[in-house]
């Protein structure tokens, strides 16, 4: 983990481990202080650009040994590709790419010459760069021997631009509670029950300053939230219902309702999923984590909200107590659903949560949920996708995935996918055929929504990186959806 980032101006000192030099595809004339630095380099950097061993395309790199009086031990240039296709998701994917590359050189600190090279995008890319190098050193394993991973400890920025002071301890926020996420969903299900995984947030949340209160099998039941504990009904660890308050009461402030499915593993249930890759349901509490820690850096960072935050939280296992194929499930509304797949568990807790979230008359709701595997195939692993009511919402959360690099998509969602969830014996059915899965998903949860803005998130697709391909990834969680959220609050509070 990285312990120290800080803005210095852009002078050396020839005590520099290595200084990262980004540079765009194509602008080969050096200027500023990159100059300055090729002039005590002996001109190592242009020779690289002009031998064309250098190209600066997107991600590409090169490290240079220097042997000079007063200059850095090494330099890494850094291709950020075509400037006109620079974009918030490629600066932390170049941020990501620069520092998995110290990390496996062993370098223990790094300067980044985030100046004049990269001219005016200092204050808008600094964000995302430093995210994405940050949460590159990430890694996660419980072995017996704790492995002495080398790590960056220390990321120095040098740049005049004054507002970096300011980005830095924004993103340093940002950081820890999406490295929170992935510790949550890394972490296997025989660790994070639902008891666990409601202990570590309230513990968190606290120290955050955000109030939580615990919900055990016996207050749900009470509450008359069935899905939530009929879906839970086949684990030998109980159901949580996790109520986070955040500015609670704050009449002036908008008021926002988080919700988040948290199922600690999915194996589908009774209507049981193949072996293959079941592993990653350890991570379908992703929604929850996603909640949870943005309502914690929510507050860290004091936003002018106000942030209720709920999370059904139940495993989803196979035993003589299990619901099964043909139960019809009564939610807290009241309303009925018919059980066709076991599998389809998210939407039944969700119907309980989200109905719920009327009783805080709340602005707007947004959930998160790792919902469908059709959303996978629709979007792919780096666009979650979003269906609402509200479109001045969506257009919102657009622009907030824009700026975060954590891009979401719209698909549509009217009155056709409402028709196609209706129950036969029952208000309504878990599931309805293979035809456009993840927005009949979100028409079911839609019925439990009464008429507040509503946007649902489905995390499917971005919650797990299998391969770690993507630089500032590690294989496992990913994280995705804290600087989203937090982009996307940020613009409720300006509104
Ligand atoms: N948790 C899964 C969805 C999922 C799939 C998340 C892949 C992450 C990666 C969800 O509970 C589920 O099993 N959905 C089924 C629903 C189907 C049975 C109607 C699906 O999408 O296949
Ligand atoms: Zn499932
Ligand atoms: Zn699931």
């Amino acid at each position: 983990m990285i312990r120290s980032i800080v803005r210095q101006s852009p002078k050396f000192t020839g005590e520099e481990e290595v200084i990262v030099v980004p540079l765009f595809e194509g602008e080969t004339r050096l200027s500023g202080s990159a100059r300055k630095l090729d002039v005590l380099c002996r001109s190592a950097i242009s020779d690289a650009l002009r031998n064309n061993h250098f190209k600066s395309g997107a991600g590409e790199t090169l490290l240079l040994r220097l042997s000079v009086p007063k200059g850095p031990a090494y330099v890494l240039l850094l291709g950020l590709g075509l400037r006109k296709e620079f974009d918030h998701e490629q600066s932390a994917d170049a941020g990501g790419a620069a520092s998995k590359l110290l990390k496996r050189h062993r370098f223990s600190s790094a300067h980044v010459l985030f100046h004049d090279t990269i001219e005016n995008i200092v204050d808008e890319y600094l964000h995302s760069f430093i995210k994405g190098f940050s949460l590159a050193q990430y890694s996660f394993a419980i072995k017996a021997k704790k492995s002495k991973s080398i790590t960056v400890k220390k990321l120095v920025f040098m740049t005049d631009a004054s507002s970096a002071a300011e980005t830095i301890r924004h993103c340093k926020v940002v950081v820890e509670y999406t490295e929170k996420v992935r510790d949550l969903v890394n972490q296997p299900a025989n660790q994070m029950t639902p008891a666990r995984m409601a202990e570590e947030v309230s513990s968190f949340a606290k120290k955050a300053g955000v109030r939580c209160r615990i919900l055990k099998p016996k207050d749900i039941a009470k509450l008359g939230m069935g899905a939530v504990i009929d879906v839970g009904k086949g684990s030998h660890h109980e159901q949580r219902f996790i109520e986070m308050h955040y500015n609670k009461g704050k009449s002036k402030l908008p008021k926002v309702c988080l919700v988040g499915k948290a199922v600690t593993f999915d194996s589908g249930g009774i209507s049981i999923k193949p072996w293959s890759n079941m592993n990653e349901m350890k991570g379908d509490m992703a929604g929850g984590a996603v909640v949870a820690c943005s309502i914690a850096a929510a507050a860290k960072l004091k936003l002018p909200v106000e942030i209720v935050g709920l999370i059904p939280c139940v495993e989803n296992l196979l035993d003589g107590l299990s619901f099964r194929p043909g139960d019809i499930v009564t939610t807290y509304s009241g309303k009925t659903i018919e059980i066709l797949s076991t599998d389809a568990e998210g939407r039944v807790i969700l119907a309980d949560a989200l109905a719920y979230a009327g009783e805080f008359s709340p602005d707007v709701i947004i959930d998160y949920a790792t919902l469908t595997g059709a959303v996978v195939v629709a979007l792919g692993t780096r666009i979650a996708g979003i269906m609402g009511n509200s479109q001045s919402n969506m257009d919102l959360l657009l622009r907030a995935g824009e700026q975060s690099g954590e891009p979401v998509w719209q698909l549509p969602l009217d009155r056709r996918f409402s028709e196609m969830v209706k129950g036969d014996i029952s208000d309504f059915k878990n599931y309805s055929g293979r035809d456009g899965s993840s927005i009949t998903a979100a028409a079911l949860l839609g019925e439990f929504v009464d008429e507040t803005p509503w946007v649902h998130v489905d995390i499917a697709g971005t919650f797990w990186s299998e391969k770690g391909s993507v630089p500032y990834h590690s294989k496992g969680a990913t994280g995705y959806g804290v600087d989203l959220t937090l982009r996307y609050l940020e613009r409720i509070a300006g509104s």
